[in-house]
């Protein structure tokens, strides 16, 4: 049985006082221990959060993390400082670090690596735009994520990642892929999951999926068979969403 995993991806809003007033607020909805909670909060916040957060069940995570410890990385964050304030869970390769910031394939597979020895478990997002789905070419365009993402990456260090598929054209755009269509390809990431490693590993990783989740489709989406939760960004920022989304 795999545990549904529920982030929300704050992405770049609140500031630190919104994001220390908005966990007082959230922070019960790990008390249901059927479903993992995780906040993605901006690097500023993350250590007040956390601190906000002990003696709950809710899981922190960082937006982003580096392949370095140290060394001269104007702006970054390395995985040592994410480690000392105690993050559980880092995004790792999301769109938006992938359009805007340079990130790529193998740099997102240096920072699974990374995150991977320290202890910090990876939320791995892949997903394609609207004009490779309209290409036909979305299978290809995630199956290369997948496999360039986890290269040398143990068996034994599996069951520590968690997959995002988060297709482009809905991400904030209101457009959802159908829960069908959302299905149908995580459910083709399990098998590649499968030919990379073994049936038990693809049947145990739990895969998200991400783009446009609100309350309204969030127990459709939910309901699917291979669907094991949902990264969501807009939907993680209002109190009475991110509750409904919890609880769906
Ligand atoms: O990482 C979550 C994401 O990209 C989806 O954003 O606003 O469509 O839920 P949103």
């Amino acid at each position: 049985m795999r545990r549904p995993i529920i982030a929300g991806n704050w992405k770049m809003n609140k500031t630190l006082s919104q994001s220390v007033d908005f966990i007082k607020e959230i922070k019960h909805l790990g008390d249901n221990t059927d479903v993992e909670v995780v906040v993605c909060v901006p690097f500023i916040s993350l250590d007040r959060v956390k601190k906000e957060l002990e003696g709950t069940n809710v899981k922190l995570g960082s937006q982003n993390i580096h392949w370095e410890e140290s060394g001269a990385y104007t702006g970054e964050v390395s995985p040592l400082m994410l480690k000392e304030i105690g993050i559980d869970y880092a995004i790792i390769g999301h769109s938006e670090r992938r359009q805007y910031f340079n990130e790529t394939d193998e740099t997102v597979n240096k920072k699974v690596k990374t995150s991977l020895n320290h202890g910090i478990n990876p939320i791995i997002c892949v997903g394609e735009t609207l004009e490779e789905r309209e290409e036909n070419k979305a299978q290809d365009k995630v199956k290369t994520q997948v496999i360039k993402a986890l290269k040398g990456v143990e068996e034994n260090q599996m069951k520590d990642i968690v997959l995002a598929y988060e297709p482009i054209w809905a991400i904030g755009t209101g457009k959802t892929a159908s829960s069908e269509d959302a299905n149908e390809m995580i459910s083709f990431i399990r098998n590649i999951i499968e030919d990379i490693y073994n049936e038990e590993i693809s049947e145990e990783i739990r895969i998200q999926y991400g783009g446009s989740v609100k309350p309204a489709n969030v127990t459709e989406i939910m309901n699917q068979p291979d669907i094991d939760g949902a990264l969501v960004g807009g939907a993680s920022l209002k109190k009475d969403d991110f509750t409904d989304l919890v609880r769906f």
